[in-house]
C-alpha cells in the first residue's frame, strides 16, 4: 500500500543517515519476520556494508532454513553468512532434559556461534552497528528506554550478549506485529516467512519431551510439517495463533499398523486461539481436519503410531509444553 510504502522509505533513510556512508553493520537473522524485515530494510539502505548472520542450530522446522538461506537471500540480496552449528548443538544437548537447561544450553551455544561469527566479519574492517528487529510492544514492555541493551535476550534465542561496542539499529522500534507484516510484503518477503506464527527460539528442542537427538528432530519435523500443511490447507493459519506440535519421546504406546504389531511414540497437537500469548485457549479445530492431520502422520511418519490434542487453556497449561 501507499502508506506502507512510505513507512518502509522513511526507515530506509533514517538508516542511511545513522549509519552514515561509510558505516558497517551486522545483523543476526533467526529465520522469524522481524529480523527479516529489519535486515531488509538495512539491507535496502546501505547494501553490502550490511552482513547478515543465520546460526543454523538445527532446531528450525522443516523448510525454514532454507527459506532463509535461499528465498531471503534471492529476493533481498543481502550478504549473508551461514554458521552450520547442527552437530555443536546436537552434542551440547545431548541428554539433556530438563526444559531450562536445554534453553540454557541452546542460548549459549547461539551466543558463542554468532561470536565467532562476528569476529570474522570483523577482520574485514571495523563494524560499528547491530540491526535488531524490536518492535514497539518490546520497548514498551521494557520501559522505552533507548539504547544499547537487548531486551530479549532472556527470551529469545535471537538474542545477543549486550555488547556495547555496538550502537543499535532498530528500524521496527515504532511499528506493531501487523506493521511489520505488512513492511515484509511490501519488502516482497517470502510469504512464509512474513506470516510465520509465533516459534520459539529454542525452536525443537523444547518440542521433544526428553531428550534431543538428530533422529528424534527429524520425526518431529516431519510430523510438524504434516500439521501445518493441513491447517493452511484447511484455511485455519488466521483464526490459530500457533500449534505447537510436542514429541513425547520417552512415551511409548502399542499400536497395530497392517498386520504388525507397533510400539512408537505420540505427538501432541496443540493448537490455541490466543491475542498476546499470556492467555490461550485450545482451537476448536473441525474433527474432519483433525482426521487428516493424525491419518497423514501415522501413515507418513513411521515411528509415530498416536496422535492426541491438547484441550487445555492457558492457564493453567502452557502454550508450549516446556
Ligand atoms: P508459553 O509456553 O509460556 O509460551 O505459554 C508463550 C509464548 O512464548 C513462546 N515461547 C518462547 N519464545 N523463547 C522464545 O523466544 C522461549 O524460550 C519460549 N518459550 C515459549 C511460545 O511459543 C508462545 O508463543
Amino acid at each position: 500500500s501507499w502508506t506502507m510504502l512510505n513507512i518502509v522509505e522513511d526507515a530506509v533513510e533514517a538508516i542511511r543517515a545513522q549509519i552514515g556512508p561509510e558505516g558497517r553493520a551486522i545483523c543476526g537473522l533467526s529465520g522469524g519476520v522481524d529480523s527479516a524485515v529489519a535486515a531488509a530494510m538495512v539491507q535496502r539502505a546501505i547494501g553490502d556494508r550490511l552482513t547478515c548472520v543465520f546460526v543454523d542450530h538445527g532446531l528450525l522446522r522443516k523448510g525454514e532454513a532454507e527459506q532463509v538461506e535461499r528465498d531471503f537471500v534471492a529476493v533481498t540480496g543481502v550478504k549473508l553468512r551461514v554458521a552450520d552449528a547442527q552437530e555443536r548443538f546436537l552434542k551440547a544437548l545431548d541428554g539433556v532434559t530438563d526444559p531450562e537447561e536445554k534453553r540454557k544450553i541452546i542460548g549459549r551455544e547461539f551466543i558463542r556461534v554468532f561470536e565467532d561469527e562476528q569476529r570474522a566479519i570483523l577482520a574485514d574492517g571495523p563494524v560499528d552497528f547491530l540491526v535488531q528487529g524490536t518492535l514497539y510492544p518490546d520497548v514498551v514492555e521494557s520501559g522505552g528506554g533507548t539504547g544499547t541493551a537487548n531486551i530479549k535476550s532472556h527470551h529469545n534465542v535471537g538474542g545477543l550478549p549486550d555488547d556495547l561496542r555496538f550502537s543499535l539499529v532498530e528500524p521496527l522500534r515504532a511499528l506493531f506485529k501487523d506493521e511489520v507484516r505488512r513492511a515484509g510484503e511490501e519488502l516482497g518477503l517470502p510469504a512464509a516467512m512474513v506470516w510465520r506464527q509465533p516459534f520459539p527460539g529454542p525452536g525443537l528442542g523444547i518440542r521433544i519431551v526428553g531428550a534431543v537427538s538428530r533422529e528424534r528432530l527429524e520425526i518431529l519435523r516431519e510430523a510438524d510439517a504434516i500439521a501445518r500443511e493441513e491447517l493452511t490447507r484447511a484455511g485455519l493459519d488466521r483464526d490459530i495463533w500457533q500449534c505447537p506440535v510436542v514429541l513425547l519421546a520417552d512415551v511409548r504406546s502399542v499400536g497395530v499398523q497392517g498386520d504388525g504389531r507397533t510400539y512408537g511414540h505420540p505427538v501432541v497437537l496443540r493448537p490455541v486461539s490466543s491475542e498476546d500469548a499470556m492467555t490461550a485457549d485450545w482451537s476448536r479445530v473441525p474433527y474432519d481436519v483433525l482426521a487428516r492431520i493424525s491419518t497423514r502422520i501415522t501413515n507418513e511418519v513411521r515411528e509415530i503410531n498416536r496422535v492426541v490434542l491438547d484441550v487445555t487453556s492457558k492457564p493453567p497449561g502452557t502454550i508450549e509444553w516446556e
